[in-house]
């Protein structure tokens, strides 16, 4: 019989670590203050394990091992499902694993909800879909699958917040696909922690592994994101999971970008692209042209970046802004980009270009919110800012990727023959690339013999490089300051 003994541990509510007593820093994450009491019943600290249809005694079976080639796939479990969202499948890497076990995080309002009750809606004519919402009434749900036109008989929706209830209701569905919307609000009533705190997080997370390991049934998982951009609960749910997407965007755009941050069923960093309106998400299939719809035709400080998310090249604007600063010390900001990595160009463009930096207020913009992680992005931004401080304008068509080291050399990235196929796909004609990129690239330039390309390997020549595919020099265009019209003599 189940004893009703109680324990009180404190835990960590940011990295989850369990101490008997209270701290006012966490010895593990190094927090300030993250410690909360909470109480287990005995119940609660019995040996885990939920198996569809099994008791607990059968958890406690002996464990089995099986040679590699003696192992049958359960039927189907090789399988993808498809969603019928390509850029959803995409980032799964091909579709849904069955068994597999999905995070979806994101900040609230993004779209989490939407995005896989059309999922949960486009599956339902082909196999039972069970969504069960923790956060919104069943009337609410409905009615937001008809706004959305979702439309099959296999889904069934319920709001329920309690696990072990949650857990009945697949026994009794019996789903292919379980949608738990959202783990902050779904709790376990053995535990008396309130829910979204990190035992009831952990508790109820391994409870739903168990179910999909066990029973084949893929599970899709909502997630909150903390202030600070990470996903609230304790890093064991993100151990637990064999994929977590992160689902983002910019409130001031109506687009959306899926990633997958972890994928024990495909590659990491595949991007998914979205479009909010009206009816819910549309698929993007040609993101660069989004990002570029509003690009000019010739611009000061601006220039294009081939950048690869997963597998995926993708066209974006680079801006740069540089001006006389009235402080000291100059203001350097970023948007999209990482500021240390603009400090480390500002000083390299200075030491080994001669373009004078240290004393301008700099602003790098990545339009239309991106954020550029790779190295591959310096030749670009420094492109940016040598146009803005030598007022020429570069033209739209301008195509630059190149790491920039420290030594001022510029260092080949990698697939470049992606970036460039997708940037002569998409009509632009003028490249600046780095020169050990030339060999892989050379050959795609053949069929385009309008292709102007520069191969460049040391940053010192890169404001002559610009000069000559600049399509109007203006020495003394608007917002052009003394210095840099005392710099352009020196050119
Ligand atoms: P939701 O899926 O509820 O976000 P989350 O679950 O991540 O919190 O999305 C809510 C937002 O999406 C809301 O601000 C309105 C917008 N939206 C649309 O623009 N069109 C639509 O068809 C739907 C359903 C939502
Ligand atoms: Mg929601």
């Amino acid at each position: 019989m189940a004893k009703s003994k109680s324990k009180s541990v404190y835990t960590c509510q940011k990295c989850g670590a369990q101490r008997p007593k209270w701290l006012g820093q966490c010895p593990e994450c190094n927090s300030w203050n993250s410690f909360v009491e909470e109480t287990y019943s005995a119940a609660a600290a019995e040996p885990r394990g939920w198996t569809l249809g099994k008791s607990q005694d059968s958890v406690r079976e002996p464990a089995e091992a099986q040679r590699l080639h003696e192992i049958q796939p359960k039927n189907n479990s090789h399988r993808r499902i498809l969603t019928g969202i390509s850029e959803f499948d995409r980032v799964l890497g091909g579709g849904i694993v069955p068994g597999s076990y999905v995070l979806v995080g994101g900040d609230p309002g993004i779209g989490k909800s939407t995005l896989l009750l059309q999922m949960a809606g486009n599956l339902s004519a082909q196999l039972s879909v069970l969504y069960v919402s923790g956060e919104e009434s069943v009337d609410q749900t409905s009615l937001r699958a008809k706004r959305l036109g979702v439309k099959g008989t296999e889904l069934f929706i319920a709001a329920e917040g309690q696990l072990e209830k949650i857990l009945d209701l697949v026994q009794k569905v019996k789903p292919s696909i379980l949608v738990v919307d959202s783990i902050q609000t779904i709790f376990l009533s053995d535990l008396e922690s309130a829910p979204g705190s990190v035992s009831q997080v952990r508790e109820c997370a391994g409870r739903l592994m168990t179910l999909a390991k066990s029973s084949g049934i893929s599970v899709f998982l909502v997630g909150h994101v903390t202030k600070d951009g990470h996903l609230a609960g304790p890093k064991v749910l993100e151990h637990m999971v064999d994929a977590v997407l992160s689902f983002e965007g910019d409130s001031s755009y109506s687009y959306r970008l899926l990633r997958s941050l972890k994928n024990r069923f495909g590659t990491t960093h595949e991007l998914g692209v979205f479009q909010m309106n009206s009816e819910g998400l549309q698929e993007v299939l040609n993101p660069s042209e989004l990002f570029l719809s509003d690009h000019q035709e010739a611009a000061l400080g601006s220039c294009l970046f081939a950048l690869i998310e997963g597998s995926r090249p993708l066209l974006c604007e680079v801006q740069a802004l540089t001006n006389t600063s009235p402080m000291p010390v100059p203001r350097r900001t970023t948007v999209g980009w990482d500021t240390n990595r603009l400090h480390l160009l500002a000083a390299v463009l200075e030491r080994h270009a001669g373009v004078m930096l240290s004393q301008r207020e700099i602003y790098v913009n990545i339009v239309g919110g991106l954020k550029i992680q790779e190295p591959a992005a310096d030749l670009a931004v420094a492109a940016s800012l040598v146009s803005s401080e030598r007022s020429f304008m570069l033209s739209s068509k301008t195509v630059l990727f190149g790491e920039v080291g420290l030594t001022g050399e510029v260092r080949p990235v990698h697939m470049a023959d992606l970036r460039v196929k997708e940037s002569l796909k998409l009509g632009f004609r003028k490249f600046v690339l780095p020169r050990r990129n030339k060999t892989s690239v050379e050959g795609l330039f053949q069929d385009h013999k309008d292709a102007e390309v520069i191969w460049i390997d040391h940053i010192q020549k890169l404001p002559d490089t610009l000069k000559q595919l600049s399509p109007r020099y203006t020495p003394n265009a608007q917002g052009a300051s003394a210095t840099s019209k005392a710099q352009e003599d020196f050119i």
